[in-house]
């Protein structure tokens, strides 16, 4: 076999051992690697493109679409109908298809123009299938092409590649071209819902039939592949949960130079005669386009040096693309190959000896050979990393394959499938051949986008009613305003009462002592030791301790209530061992009080969680006092009751001056400010100003807020302790914000939007979602999956889809609140720059709760809005340090020293 021997020296290089694939594969791996990373990404030969692709077909897909297939080797224009829960073997998926030929010179001419066949194209095919003009049509977009997806129906195109070079389209969204074309044609409606790579087109047709359909790989005109990538890795898309198919791009393997090894001179002839010279160096080693031009090549040389023909060269031979693909498949024919050789030559002008002909039948073989090999290695790197990505010890997964290379030629896939399963003996690989082009698989991924979108529209109008605009805003103002005013005025005593607190000064510095604070209505029952020395600012001393006052008790009898405090400062002084001290004590109680002096209060109503029998009317010092004299253990001096906005104000006070509101937006919201006597019916001092607790939580509770309560928030105002009550303050603080987001979620769930529509016993479930919880899944820190996480300790199972709308719940309900909160902000603060005639105030807010100072945002909006609704105020904001306990301890050692004088 002298021709033979010739061949084989003479292509030597084209012929890859194991070890050489071996080495390719991981050749190839690495670049995988290089592209997926954000910072290598640029450089990478090998693109890694994003689809925004997430899942392979799981049935679900439904929907009516039309479809174009373009850049392979025909492009087609189709209607493709999905039907729900049928593979397509069983008829879930029906098309019609045509074919459009695209005059030569249009392939590369201006892409305006090849775009204007394309819509052209499409609407013959409307009209001649008889399809509605009138109606608005969802089409999916096969576009053979790399591209770079910034979403779903975007894609900027990177380069052009095979056959196509098209003027001005580099750079630019396809999507926008056709939908411009779409224009220009007119008369039609078509809504242009996806576009994806026909590797990820293919991949999704054959997953529709095999759910492990989890790669696309294209042999055809040109060569590419696509696999379900790890989000995690993939760099250039937000969020590390899930999957995410990824479009290599494989055919520029080798393009920085990877692959020089393996090139032989009759590669670099192929590229410098291609469109695209020094690019897609892989795909010319491998693809359609490219095989027969290889093989013309090789047996040219063979000629001009005397190997074949006897050295004769016809002009038909030096031409090329002479020699096609096809003819390759031909030659390498089972039986028939050796004539279909002589045939070709013979039709090139040649007379081919029989040793001439199984010497171009072998180079023929070599080549197609190599190029089987070539995709086996590339294959076996993609798997090989899926199999890693997985921790898997066996991968058992299916290639979908289209291309007329793999369908057309005899030998490919069985040579293919042979070598990559000698390179990868452990995994199952089973190859599925795509049966009638990509274009199901193009319909799926727009069938899904349909869903999505519509999705989106629902959830979007569901969230709708809780964006303020700003002139809500400011009408939220202008009442909370009006209702300051009337609470001093004693009118209208159903919404804000306008508490007077006795608190006539902020700290002076000149407070002294030890005293004891025992601070209730906030998450915990706290008790508190501090010690004032010296100067202000300085040498402060605080120790206490945290008690949580169980629901039975909080909704029990008012005795078993006060106990229970008594048993937590018997239990606090023993930890500090001053059981005996007899100290002085201030007691923050954070409820609406009626005070006719600093050391009485009168509960007016309870209201967050607290529903305790007897104590409404009752006097709650005197209610604290009998039940440490029922306990007749230790004795206590209370000498002042405040509410917890005044001590935050008088413990922010203490820091500075300027703060004269104190701000609670926590389990519940309040506010308190430093009033002028002279507006305050009720007082008993000469002094200049008062501290008036507002109770602003009121707000609304005689239906001036109806117009911005929505019917999750009427249904929790309906499911709380106290209905009717403390509107504004269900709009805004932490008790009520999580349960708002429930009734939103099972809205949601209901109407089948959210949770595969399963409304689960966790989601029934009052109270699930706590305010650290609303604040961790808000935080711009978190990655969706730590958000699934925290939803799936709640007991709520979620996908990644539903991570994301539960998260954009939380952000409209608690961006609401924020809002309304920095309204009333700026209706007090501008009150107050009113009261004291000034152009220009400068304030300082003291501020506590759990809300401000654990939500992610919650303080931001908040500061913003107020900004925006008083810009005559300059607001800042001071967080309290040690609690409202400090405070009362600091209106303690004003009381104490009083009574001294
Ligand atoms: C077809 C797809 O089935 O395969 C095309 O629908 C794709 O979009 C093609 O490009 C690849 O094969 P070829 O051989 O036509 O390039
Ligand atoms: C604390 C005060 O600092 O803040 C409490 O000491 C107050 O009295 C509380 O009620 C408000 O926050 P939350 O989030 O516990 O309601
Ligand atoms: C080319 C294109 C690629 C496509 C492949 C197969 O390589 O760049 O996007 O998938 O051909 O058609
Ligand atoms: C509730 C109480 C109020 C308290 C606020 C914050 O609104 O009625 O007194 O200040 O919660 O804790």
């Amino acid at each position: 076999r002298v021709a033979s021997y010739g061949v084989d020296r003479f292509l030597y290089a084209m012929r890859l051992h194991d070890d050489q694939l071996e080495d390719i594969s991981a050749r190839f791996q690495a670049e995988m690697k290089k592209g997926l990373s954000a910072e290598s990404n640029a450089a990478a030969a090998v693109k890694m493109l994003p689809t925004h692709v997430r899942s392979t077909p799981d049935g679900s897909e439904r929907g009516q679409f039309l479809a174009l297939d373009l850049g392979g080797s025909k492009f087609k224009v189709l209607q493709v109908k999905v039907r729900e829960g049928m593979g397509i073997r069983k008829g879930g998926v029906e098309m019609e298809e045509k074919i459009y030929p695209i005059p030569k010179e249009l392939l590369i001419g201006r892409g305006t123009e090849l775009f204007d066949h394309v819509s052209e194209s499409l609407k013959d095919f409307l009209q001649e299938k008889n399809i509605n003009l009138e109606k608005t049509h969802p089409l999916a977009f096969t576009f053979s092409f790399p591209c770079e997806q910034p979403t779903l129906n975007q894609g900027l195109l990177l380069s052009w590649s095979k056959n196509f070079r098209l003027r001005g389209l580099q750079g630019k969204d396809v999507v926008q071209s056709l939908k411009g074309a779409i224009e220009r044609t007119g008369g039609m409606n078509v809504d242009v819902l996806s576009m994806v790579n026909d590797t990820v087109a293919t991949m999704m047709t054959c997953g529709f039939d095999d759910q492990r359909c989890e790669v696309g790989l294209i042999i055809g005109t040109g060569t590419n592949a696509c696999y379900m990538e790890a989000l995690r890795h993939v760099d250039l898309v937000e969020g590390d949960e899930g999957q995410m198919c990824v479009n290599t791009e494989w055919g520029g393997f080798g393009d920085d130079g990877a692959l020089n090894e393996y090139i032989t001179e009759f590669d670099r002839d192929v590229d410098a005669a291609s469109n695209n010279p020094g690019k897609q160096i892989f795909e010319k080693m491998v693809s359609g386009m490219y095989l027969g031009e290889l093989v013309r090549l090789v047996v040219l040389k063979m000629a001009k040096v005397g190997l074949l023909f006897d050295g004769f060269v016809s002009d038909a031979l030096r031409t090329k693309g002479k020699i096609t693909t096809a003819n390759v498949a031909a030659m390498e024919e089972y039986k028939t190959g050796l004539k279909n050789t002589r045939d070709i030559l013979t039709g090139l002008g040649l007379t081919p000896s029989q040793d001439d002909c199984i010497a171009v039948q072998h180079v023929s073989t070599i080549v197609s050979f190599r190029s089987s090999n070539l995709v086996a290695a590339c294959l076996s790197a993609i798997l090989t990393r899926i199999k890693k990505n997985r921790s898997l010890r066996t991968l058992t997964i299916t290639v979908g394959v289209d291309g007329t290379v793999y369908k057309t030629h005899p030998q490919y896939p069985k040579r293919l499938h042979k070598v990559v399963r000698r390179l990868l003996p452990e995994s199952h690989v089973r190859f599925v051949l795509s049966d009638s082009g990509s274009s199901k698989g193009a319909a799926l991924v727009a069938a899904v986008a349909q869903r999505l979108a519509s999705r989106r529209k629902q959830v979007d109008e569901t969230l709708f009613p809780f964006q303020m605009s700003q002139e809500q805003l400011h009408l939220v103002k202008s009442r909370m305003r009006a209702d300051l005013e009337a609470g001093l005025k004693n009118k209208n005593p159903s919404t804000i009462k306008m508490l007077p607190s006795f608190v006539y000064h902020t700290p002076d510095g000149t407070e002294r002592g030890k005293y004891l604070a025992l601070d209730l209505g906030g998450t915990n029952f706290r008790a508190l030791l501090v010690n004032f020395k010296k100067g202000l600012h300085q040498n402060t001393r605080l120790y206490h301790k945290i008690y949580t006052v169980p629901m039975e008790i909080m909704q029990g009898t008012g005795e078993e209530l006060f106990d229970h405090l008594a048993q937590c400062v018997s239990d606090f002084l023993d930890y500090m061992g001053m059981k005996n001290a007899h100290l002085p004590a201030g007691f923050t109680f954070s409820f609406p009080c009626e005070q006719t002096a600093i050391d009485t209060g009168t509960l007016l109503t309870w209201t967050k969680g607290f529903k305790a029998t007897d104590c409404e009317g009752h006097d709650v010092v005197n209610m604290l006092r009998e039940a440490i004299k029922r306990r007749n253990e230790f004795d206590l001096d209370i000498a002042a009751v405040v509410n917890d906005t005044v001590g935050t104000m008088m413990s922010c006070a203490y820091e500075d001056p300027e703060c004269e509101v104190g701000l609670i937006a926590g389990t519940g919201t309040n506010v308190c400010y430093m009033e002028d006597v002279r507006n305050i019916e009720k007082r008993d001092a000469d002094a200049q100003r008062m501290c008036i607790n507002t109770e602003w939580g009121g707000l609304g509770d005689d239906g001036s807020l109806n117009d911005i309560i929505t019917p999750y928030d009427a249904e929790v105002d309906q499911n709380s302790l106290h209905p009717g009550k403390q509107r504004f303050e269900k709009l805004t603080s932490g008790m009520y914000l999580g349960e708002i987001v429930r009734q939103v979620l099972l809205d949601l769930t209901r109407g089948g939007l959210l949770f595969r529509g399963h409304v689960t016993e966790a989601l029934k479930t009052p109270g699930i979602f706590e305010t650290k919880y609303l604040s961790q899944i808000e935080s711009d820190r978190l990655a969706l999956l730590q958000v699934r996480s925290i939803l799936q300790q709640l007991g709520l199972d979620s996908n990644c889809d539903d991570s994301i709308i539960v998260k954009e719940v939380c952000g409209a309900v608690s961006r609401r609140a924020a809002q309304l909160v920095g309204a009333g902000i700026a209706a007090v603060v501008d009150k107050i720059r009113e009261n004291r005639g000034l152009e220009h105030l400068n304030i300082t807010v003291g501020v506590d709760g759990a809300l401000y100072k654990l939500h992610p945002h919650f303080s931001r909006v908040l500061h913003d809005t107020a900004k925006v609704l008083a810009p005559l105020c300059n607001v800042s904001f001071l967080p309290s340090e040690e609690g409202s306990g400090k405070g009362a301890a600091l209106i303690t050692a004003v009381a104490k020293q009083k009574q001294q004088m």
